[in-house]
């Protein structure tokens, strides 16, 4: 088969072809259809720890609350009046109402809807308007509390299982604080997998030429260094003026952030939220920002297919992700990437790893490394 047969015919281009423009963007997000329990498709991954995107900042005005659920857990989100987001797991310690649902805000606290006791950022109890007495207990922090930073234009919020404090930071990304880079362009999905497989997709070389129709495998340099990894590959793009060389690189830090930055073709960066719902649910942002004086003329066309080819090459990802077993003892082959050495280069990313009978152990490789 040539290389344009296998680009257009590829299953996953075949299998996503049945949907229409709109069909595919209420896929990307909708149910599962017949999911499995994790166990059943042998998931028994923890949510890796780190620094994870819980929402866009302009998304999140002062004086507004949201529900989430990450992390498998439910949690209230809002933004005080001095401007600063702040998360608290969702229940509330008195009789368990779900604050992220009508709680409001008053001046940086939040009150729950149910009786009015209102918390602060530390998960303290700052008022009961209708008590004498604060009960000494409710003075400390009574709900769990979560590290929140902004940055890029994202809220992140820091997740570790034993709740211990940040290790790295979240790394900026110049063109996300330009005037100069456009606004957000915004996708989203959910893939009913584990982040550990999606990020295992940029070393499975072989993948490339069969789920995206690419016409050779993939030809980069991964490295892994320490918490990040990096990659950077010479590519030829067809425009409007003609051939014109470009560099696509790509970089990871920790488990929930990573980029693939544009240049030369048309400038454009591309930051990536990965977030866990639950260990075997991952929530994924796409946000695509573009060098605003290349968005008019020859290479705005360029620009706008570059998008839409990202995020079908996710869809094509996603048909498989979202039934994917997890083989543990995956059986490999020559060709097929640098698989075994990123699974243990991501390991480092547990606070607590398997031992294939449920029982979680303290990955101690991890507890020497954060010291
Ligand atoms: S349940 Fe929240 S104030 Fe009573
Ligand atoms: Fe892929």
């Amino acid at each position: 088969m040539s290389n344009e047969e296998i680009a257009s015919n590829t299953a996953a281009r075949q299998y996503l072809a049945r949907f229409t423009p709109e069909q595919l963007v209420a896929w990307r997000t909708a149910p599962l259809d017949r999911p499995l329990p994790a166990a059943a498709r042998g998931i028994d991954l923890p949510m890796p720890f780190g620094w994870f995107v819980i929402g866009y900042s302009d998304e999140l005005k002062v004086g507004e609350v949201k529900p989430l659920r990450y992390f498998d857990r439910e949690l209230a989100l809002w933004r005080g009046e001095d401007g600063v987001p702040r998360l608290l797991d969702a229940y509330c310690r008195h009789l368990g109402a779900h604050m992220g649902y009508a709680g409001r805000v008053k001046g940086n606290d939040l009150e729950c809807p149910f009786h009015a006791w209102q918390y602060n950022g530390a998960g303290e109890v700052t008022k009961i308007p209708y008590a004498k007495v604060i009960p000494p207990q409710a003075r400390r922090n009574c709900v769990q509390t979560w590290p929140v930073v902004e940055r890029n234009r994202f809220i992140w919020a820091w997740y570790h299982p034993q709740g211990a404090a940040p290790t790295f930071e979240v790394e900026g990304l110049p063109e996300a604080s330009s005037p100069d880079w456009s606004d957000y362009e915004k996708h989203e999905w959910l893939v009913y997998g584990p982040l550990q497989n999606m990020a295992e997709n940029g070393v499975d070389a072989a993948h490339f030429r069969y789920i995206h129709g690419t016409a050779s495998n993939a030809d980069y340099d991964v490295k892994f260094e320490g918490i990040r990894r990096v990659a950077s590959v010479d590519a030829k793009m067809t425009t409007p003026r003609g051939d014109v060389d470009g560099t696509i690189s790509y970089g990871t830090v920790g488990a929930g952030q990573a980029w693939t930055r544009f240049t030369g073709i048309c400038e454009t960066l591309m930051v990536a939220g990965i977030t866990p719902v639950a260990p075997d649910i991952t929530h994924v942002r796409f946000a695509f920002t573009q060098l605003k004086s290349t968005l008019d003329g020859p290479t705005a066309g360029v620009a706008r297919a570059m998008v839409k080819d990202i995020c079908r090459q996710l869809d094509q990802d996603k048909v498989v992700w979202d039934r994917q077993k997890y083989r543990p003892d995956a059986l490999l082959c020559d060709g097929d990437g640098p698989i075994a050495a990123f699974r243990q280069y991501y390991r480092q990313f547990y606070a607590e790893l398997p031992q294939g009978d449920g029982t979680p152990v303290v990955n101690r490789n991890f507890a020497r490394r954060a010291t």
